[in-house]
């Protein structure tokens, strides 16, 4: 009888016959949702997203990343209105705010680590929070229009860490139509622009 890992042809069809695991399905079929329905979000469900967001790269693993899951009526409501009044915010059950200590981000890299991989990081966690969502049947939507003092004062953030986005979750309560993608040809350019 054979036994052990299954090689990576072996693995593939495993993955087909659970259904699981298609990245480019989860990829493909999320959308920003901004209508949520009254469903709560389990606490299992909001771990899986962090447990989701901590796996992401970080530059030399200075995992900056701080998360702040807000369910408080009036945190939310703040929230939102730090977000030019995008009430769809507190409507979601769940309302992850995904921060960046800094200092973690400029203590190897200096200016650069505080200004860009401190972002960059951030922004990969919050794309694994929002594909998680999507496998798990989850709606989100990135929001990244708001005052940050505003989003800072309302979390409570310690000075060294700065809010990078704001991502309500809930269930789906509308069903959008894909919006346009540039083309791959549009958007790729081999060897040099
Ligand atoms: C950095 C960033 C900031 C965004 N800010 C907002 C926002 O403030 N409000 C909002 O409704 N959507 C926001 N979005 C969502 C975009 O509008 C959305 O991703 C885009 O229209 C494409 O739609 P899709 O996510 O369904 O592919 C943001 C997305 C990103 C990546």
């Amino acid at each position: 009888m054979e036994c052990g890992v299954p090689d990576r042809n072996g693995l593939k069809k495993l993955m087909r016959m659970n259904g699981g695991l298609d990245v480019f399905g989860v990829i493909k079929e999320r959308r920003s949702i901004r209508v949520y329905t009254d469903e709560k979000v389990s606490e299992k469900d909001v771990e899986q997203l962090i447990e989701a967001a901590r796996w992401a790269p970080s530059a030399g693993n200075s995992q900056p990343c701080e998360f702040v899951v807000v369910k408080d009526m009036d945190i939310k409501r703040k929230l939102s209105d730090a977000a030019l009044n995008q009430t769809f915010i507190e409507k979601a059950p769940v309302v992850i705010v995904v921060c960046a200590d800094v200092t973690r981000s400029s203590r190897g890299y200096g200016n650069r680590g505080e200004k860009l991989y401190s972002i960059q990081d951030t922004a990969a966690a919050t794309e694994n929070i929002l594909l998680a969502a999507q496998e798990l049947g989850l709606a989100t939507c990135w929001v990244g229009a708001f005052r940050e003092k505003e989003v800072a004062k309302a979390v409570k953030a310690p000075k060294n860490v700065k809010p990078v986005a704001i991502v309500p979750v809930g269930y789906p309560d509308e069903r959008p139509v894909a919006p346009q993608k540039r083309s791959v040809n549009e958007i790729v350019h081999y060897e040099t622009f």
